[in-house]
């Protein structure tokens, strides 16, 4: 029964918070170097897709076409699909129909995809919030992404959205996810939705909406230390990935230090 392998292993990645080559985020992070180095290791885990939920680039910061060339690099050399949308850093529109070439549908807005991998469906929703301190979907999307669930998918669905419908840790975000998150869950609650993947929040946090999982990936820039005061956020250094692993019965959620650790032992388990 545990031995059992996953039908799908994707890698969910979030908050890049790119700048131009040659920059640094708040003068001391190289984060488009930490992203070239991050994706060299994490294609040889073998991910069927990537997943990049949102906060592409550090506000002011136009990466976008850039960061689509070199998504797709990865979609056109290793096959490998991207599936992006966008966070409250990303200038409106700029994750534009550059990103995501292998989306099966579009809907209201530009990053608002389906995709289909392997039977399994993912939906990728703009969840705003430029320029405010919260995300939401508009009623367009609702209606949307009501009539994409009517019909099931061979694997089920997961949803990635920036904004995670449920409260972060640290008592300073609070407020800042998705808000209005009963409507997002009345439209899913009876469909084949598996999980929602989200990012924002700079550091790992799951619950769930009803009955179904969510997951908030570490970022794979900096992450808030939640030993800070209430009162203060104190981002870190460190840089964490996903690992989701589909099964036919369940989805887990591992993460993955993209940051230099020491090892303690090795064991052949062959
Ligand atoms: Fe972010
Ligand atoms: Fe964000």
């Amino acid at each position: 029964m545990t031995t059992q392998s996953p039908t799908l292993r994707l890698i969910h990645l979030s908050d890049l918070h790119l700048v131009e080559e040659g920059k640094l985020l708040r003068d001391v992070m190289d984060t488009p170097a930490r992203m070239r180095q991050a994706l060299d290791k994490l294609v040889t885990l073998d991910p069927a897709a990537i997943i990049v939920s949102g906060d592409i680039g550090q506000r002011n910061h136009y990466v976008h076409d850039d960061a689509a060339a070199y998504f797709g690099h990865f979609q056109d050399h290793l096959d490998i699909p991207f599936i992006t949308v966008s966070g409250n850093h990303d200038p409106i529109d700029s994750v534009g129909t550059a990103f995501n070439p292998a989306r099966i549908a579009s809907g209201p807005e530009l990053c608002d995809t389906v995709h289909d991998i392997h039977g399994l469906r993912i939906i990728g929703l703009d969840s705003h919030g430029v320029g405010r301190n919260f995300g939401h979907l508009t009623e367009a999307q609702h209606s949307w992404l009501a009539e994409v669930l009517q019909e099931p998918a061979v694997h089920g669905t997961l949803l990635t959205v920036h904004h995670p419908p449920i409260p972060s840790t640290t008592v300073s975000q609070r407020g800042s996810g998705l808000q209005d998150p009963e409507t997002l869950h009345d439209i899913i609650k009876d469909s084949d939705v598996r999980a929602i993947l989200s990012g924002h929040y700079h550091h790992q946090v799951a619950g769930t909406l009803g009955h179904i999982p969510v997951w908030v990936s570490g970022a794979a820039s900096y992450n808030f230390d939640l030993f800070a005061a209430p009162t203060m956020l104190r981002g870190m250094d460190d840089g964490w990935a996903t690992i989701v692993d589909v099964y036919p019965h369940t989805v887990t959620f591992s993460s993955l230090l993209l940051t230099s650790r020491q090892q303690v032992f090795t064991k052949d388990v062959s």
